[in-house]
């Protein structure tokens, strides 16, 4: 069910992907298993994810004038996401050169190409555009940080409620932290965030405790294997397990939970619900190859969840 609306300003690369038995050391030449391509970025992840979890989104951001940009478009509109408010700039595409080790594990690089040139006059001039107002915003990185922050002031504005994922990790002025209602972070985006070292349950809760008083709202920060820790200002917290899988290439992992945590937040479930719901839909993006078509919906989602709980019965 689409029923709740939900603005994304965010960044659309292409993935170059190539499969290694371990990743190379500094100065070491190694061949890899080939080279794929993917449709992938932040901010067009978890356009994905939270449209396949049920929410009805708008998506702003923009692709270059290579010849990426229709593969970029057409993989976004496959997922039910209008191309209506992407812009096209002259030059290249953002690009990711991804490595993936036999265990899964990734390195991104990021050329930001048409991400970099979505500054703040490119962005107002398309949200007037925007037929219904959005409940909520969520925003990432992967774009220039002074459009972000512009971002998080017009939300205030307009009253959307504000899902931040500051990945990858940038400084930012530390009075928008009280911008933020939902921070959304890994064990290394809490580290630098904090200046602490963030590696499991423990080290997570007092993170997310200290982004607390800096005046967050509520802070999930993801652990991969280890789950996740929640916390709100008003006191509530968990740490919910990570369903145990095998994966084969976690890109986008992140990205799946934030999307689907989002939707079934904005849906009325509890945080504690939402987020066992993103963790089975981070499990299953790490068991496929690829950003975008890793990602699964709703149903089958749901299936694994079924599945999961006879296994544990
Ligand atoms: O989070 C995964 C994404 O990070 C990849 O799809 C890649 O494009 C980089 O932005």
């Amino acid at each position: 069910m689409k029923n709740h609306h939900l603005l994304i300003v965010g960044s659309i690369n292409m993935d170059i992907v190539t499969y290694v038995k371990n990743h190379p050391q500094i100065g070491e030449t190694i061949k890899s298993q080939g080279v794929s391509y993917h449709p992938g970025g932040k901010g067009a992840n978890q356009a994905v994810s939270a449209s396949l979890s049920g929410s009805k989104i708008t998506f702003i951001g923009a692709i270059g004038s290579d010849h990426f940009q229709v593969a970029l478009i057409n993989s976004l509109e496959q997922y039910g996401i209008s191309a209506d408010h992407i812009l096209k700039m002259e030059g290249s595409s953002g690009l990711a050169f991804i490595i993936v080790n036999e265990k899964g594990e990734n390195t991104i690089t990021i050329c930001e190409g048409a991400n970099g040139k979505l500054i703040p006059e490119e962005v107002s001039s398309v949200l007037g555009k925007i037929e219904e107002e959005p409940k909520a915003i969520l925003l990432q990185n992967e774009i220039p940080i002074k459009t972000n922050m512009y971002l998080l002031e017009y939300a205030r504005l307009h009253g959307m409620k504000t899902y931040y994922n500051p990945a990858p990790a940038t400084k930012m002025p530390r009075e928008y932290l009280s911008l933020i209602d939902v921070l959304m972070v890994n064990e290394s985006e809490a580290s630098h965030l904090t200046g602490q070292k963030v590696d499991d349950a423990g080290s997570a809760g007092l993170a997310s405790k200290s982004l607390i008083r800096a005046g967050v709202n509520e802070v999930i920060i993801t652990l991969g294997e280890k789950g996740s820790v929640y916390r709100s200002a008003d006191g509530e917290k968990y740490h919910i397990p990570a369903y145990p899988v095998q994966p084969l290439d976690s890109t986008a992992a992140g990205d799946t939970f934030i999307g689907a945590f989002i939707t079934k937040q904005l849906q009325g479930n509890s945080a504690e619900s939402a987020i066992k719901y993103a963790s089975a839909a981070a499990a299953m993006a790490c068991v496929k190859y690829g950003a975008q078509e890793s990602i699964p919906n709703e149903t089958e989602v749901e299936a694994f969840i079924a599945n999961q709980n006879r296994l544990a019965e």
